[in-house]
């Protein structure tokens, strides 16, 4: 059965380099997975992305249109991939908006939770990798080396450690989150989260 994996987590902490590594060993090991990000991933969406990431808005606008930009994305690429026996791994997805816009922005997680009725009636994740870093650390140890790309990246600290709690709630009263502390050592990261992958079933 085809599975669905979400990969959460704050800027910065090595998100991307671990779904790289996880892609690798997929194609590695003859396992078929398609990768995809939010927000984007159809060509809609990522017209929306633009549109979210750098134009100004209030919180529930921004709110609106991740979920917009959600629905387009399961509709037309997760939805037919998993239909198609395909297993989806998807950098962020509705866990981004609770912390982002529920806690941080302050809509507060049942608002967020309602807008994205779509989402949590047809397609929530067999799994959430959260790698679980405090940001103002992984700042640190990047010496300043992230380059603010987006709206929301250069939001202060008191927002980004705002997100981080709101993953940390989730962690704790969500199933579906599987909580990964990053090792400095990336192959050593990618070791654990293949690891607890395998522990649920989802990757071999
Ligand atoms: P991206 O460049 O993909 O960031 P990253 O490399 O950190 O994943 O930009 C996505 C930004 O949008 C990121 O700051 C998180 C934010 N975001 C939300 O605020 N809500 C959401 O629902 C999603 C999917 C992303």
């Amino acid at each position: 059965m085809a599975k669905f994996i979400t990969f959460e987590g704050c800027e910065g902490v090595g998100k991307s380099t671990q779904l790289k590594l996880l892609e690798e060993y997929l194609k590695e090991t003859g396992q078929e997975a398609v990768f995809t990000r939010e927000p984007g991933g159809t060509p809609l969406a990522e017209k929306l992305r633009e549109i979210i990431l750098h134009d100004e808005m209030s919180a529930e606008c921004e709110a609106d249109l991740f979920a917009a930009a959600r629905c387009e994305h399961i509709d037309n690429f997760i939805l037919p991939a998993l239909g198609s026996g395909k297993t989806v791994i998807c950098d962020r997805f509705i866990d981004s908006s609770i912390a982002y816009q529920g806690y941080a922005r302050g809509l507060g997680r049942k608002r967020v939770e309602e807008i994205n009725a779509y989402a949590l009636n047809v397609c929530m994740p067999d799994a959430v990798v959260f790698i679980d870093m405090n940001p103002l650390e992984s700042w640190r140890r990047q010496k300043g080396k992230i380059i603010e790309n987006d709206r929301l990246e250069a939001e202060n600290d008191g927002f980004h450690l705002a997100v981080y709690k709101g993953f940390k709630e989730l962690a704790r009263t969500e199933k579906r989150f599987i909580s990964v502390v990053p090792d400095e050592d990336k192959t050593a990261t990618a070791r654990k989260i293949r690891q607890a992958l395998r522990e649920r079933g989802l990757i071999r």
